[in-house]
Formats: structure tokens, sequence, C-alpha cells
């Protein structure tokens, strides 16, 4: 196979470091852009790194003159659901506009493979317990929506033949490099685990459980935690699917079960071998009880065989980040 030529925005952050590595892997040649708002450069240990912004138009036209790409991996949004509701322009501005201006560069020069990372949030609050591609796209937050809206967006320039897309709604995206090699820079950690393993090597390790009143076997919430390495082999084999001519594709990333707050946060202690503070708090908004994947279309159409489905494993290739 010719060593295909791949654009990664957003190759410096959790996942697209990861998705960087593996493609390398798997012998394409990839051009990673970030902004390092959010990213860090040491995260990318493969390809070549060029520091840019999808709000520069001009820095986008003279990257696609540049350079040839034969499909785009975008990976460069603001992803705090907290912080969505808290600042709704900032997250329109960056997911949504900032998206568009790809997608216009990518439409200037005759580019026509483009594979998002959506999220479960477009789905907004679960109405049965797994959820599938055909569930309603209700998001409840600002966030959510913005992954919607690309969608949308990605739906229209399929249908007027400007490029093909696969959208991939990830679940909880969790892991690490099971190597040790690619470190957690994340500057601002939001999500459970890697919270709750950076806490552990503070002098407080206080980690607060949102809410133990929820109608789950422990109270606490359940959510379905995918290890990055199946994430990055989805969006490799959706990529290929493009690259060989097949039509624009929606997947719901997950390995089908779920894991409560309560045990991850006890796997975390076991696989750490430290004690955290953990503190009984109140509900946050907008949290749903489970939210669980249906990954059966991935698993037909693309091939897909998620092989991390033991939490401990996933925490402790998290944990191989902050060592
Ligand atoms: C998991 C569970 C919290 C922190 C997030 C993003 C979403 C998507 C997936 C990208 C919840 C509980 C958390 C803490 C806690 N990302 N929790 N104490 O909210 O399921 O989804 O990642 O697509 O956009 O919102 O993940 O890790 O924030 O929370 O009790 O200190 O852990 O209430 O039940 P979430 P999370």
């Amino acid at each position: 196979m010719r060593a295909e030529n791949i654009l990664i925005v957003g190759g410096a952050g959790y996942i697209g470091s990861y998705v960087n590595k593996e493609l390398n892997r798997a012998g394409y040649k990839t051009i990673v852009v970030d902004n390092l708002s959010r990213g860090d450069e040491r995260t990318v240990v493969a390809g070549t790194f060029i520091e840019g912004d999808l709000a520069d138009k001009e820095f986008l036209n003279r990257l696609f003159t540049e350079h040839t790409f034969d499909a785009v991996i975008h990976l460069a949004a603001f992803l705090d659901v907290g912080e969505s509701v808290r600042e709704p322009a900032k997250y329109y501005q960056n997911n949504v506009a900032n998206t568009l201006n790809l997608l216009n560069a990518m439409v200037a020069h005759q580019v026509k493979n483009f594979i998002f990372s959506s999220s479960a949030a477009i789905f907004g609050n679960p109405q049965q317990d797994a959820i599938n591609e055909d569930h309603p796209k209700a998001p409840i937050n600002p966030y959510g929506r913005t992954k919607l809206m690309v969608e949308e967006i990605l739906s229209d320039y399929d249908r007027s033949d400007a490029l093909r897309s696969s959208c991939l709604r990830y679940f909880n995206a969790a892991g690490g490099d099971p190597e040790g090699e690619i470190k957690n820079h994340t500057k601002k950690q939001s999500n459970l685990i890697p919270l709750a393993l950076e806490k552990l090597l503070t002098e407080d390790p206080t980690i607060t459980v949102f809410g133990n009143d929820y109608d789950t076997p422990d109270g606490t919430c359940i959510r379905d935690y995918i290890h990055i390495h199946d994430l990055a082999t989805a969006h490799r084999l959706a990529m290929e699917n493009l690259l060989s001519g097949g039509p624009s594709t929606r997947y719901n990333l997950g390995i089908g079960r779920g894991f409560s707050v309560k045990e991850v946060l006890d796997a975390v202690e076991k696989v750490t071998g430290k004690t955290l503070n953990i503190i009984e708090g109140p509900r946050r908004e907008g949290d749903p009880p489970r939210l669980i994947a249906d990954a059966t279309l991935a698993r037909k159409e693309l091939g897909w065989k998620p092989i991390y489905d033991d939490l401990e494993v996933i925490i402790a290739d998290a944990w191989k980040g902050f060592n």
C-alpha cells in the first residue's frame, strides 16, 4: 500500500496522539496540526508536527497548498460539558465555526475523506439501555449540540458530493498508551479516571462522587469506558473504508458494557495500590444514570473488534501515562 498522507488535526491531544502513533505503525504518513491550547507537542511521537490553528484560514490555505492529503482526521475540539454550558460562544466558535474553516479548505483543495471525532453527547438523555445509531439525537448541552451541528453539516456536504465523512461517536474514552510511551500531558483533566489518577500524585487525593442515589446497582452513574487503542483502531478502519471509496458512515463506539463510578474508583485504588479520599457529593447536572453503547454496526460494517473490556487493564494503561 502506498503510504497515504493523513492530516490529524488535534493530534497532540489525549486521543489524537494515540491515533497518530497507531496510523504510523500501520504504515501511513501523518502530519499533525495542533494549536497546543489543550494538547502537548511531547505526545507527538511519530509523523510531522506543525503548530497551527483552525481559526487561521490563511494557515489552512498554506497547509493544503503545501501538502497533499488523502484524508483528514479531526480531533481538535473543546470537550468539557460543564465549560460548554458556562461559555457556549467559545464552543460554537471552536467546535463549529473553526471546523467549517477546515471543511472549506478541504473542499477548495479537493480533499474528499473526513473522519470526525463526535460524541455520545449528541444523544442527550438515553431512552434505552444500549444506544445505537438510530437513537434520537437530542443533545442537552452546548458541547453535544456543537457535535450534532457538525454531523448535520457533514451530511449536507455528503449530499452535495463536496466530501465524504465518517462520524465516530465516542462513549467514554479511557486508558492510555499500553507501551507507556505517550504520557498524559492533558492541561486540565476533567474525566473521572485521569482525574482520580492525577489526584493520587498530589498531597490531597480527594475525589467527589457526583451522586450516589441513582437508579443503578450501587447508586452511582454507569458509563461505557472505551480504551483509546480500540478507538484508534476504529479511526483507521473507518478511514480505510473511505479511502477505498466507501460511503459516508456514522458509528457509535463503546464496548457495550458499563462500569459505575464506585467500581472505577475501587479499581483505581486496586491498580495503583494507593488510597483515594472519596467523598459523596451532590449529583452533577446533566448526568444520565447510565450511558452504554450498542456498537453492533461498527463491528458489522468495519469488522471492528475492541480488545479492551477489562476495567483494571484500562486503568493500568491510563496510569502508565502518569508515571
Ligand atoms: C464520568 C462519571 C460523573 C468526575 C464525558 C464528557 C463527554 C464525553 C465523554 C467526549 C459521571 C462522574 C466525574 C468526578 C464523578 N467526552 N464523576 N466525580 O460526563 O460521562 O462524559 O466524557 O466526547 O462529552 O462529558 O465523563 O469522566 O466527566 O464522568 O463522580 O470528579 O463520573 O458524574 O457519572 P462523562 P466524566
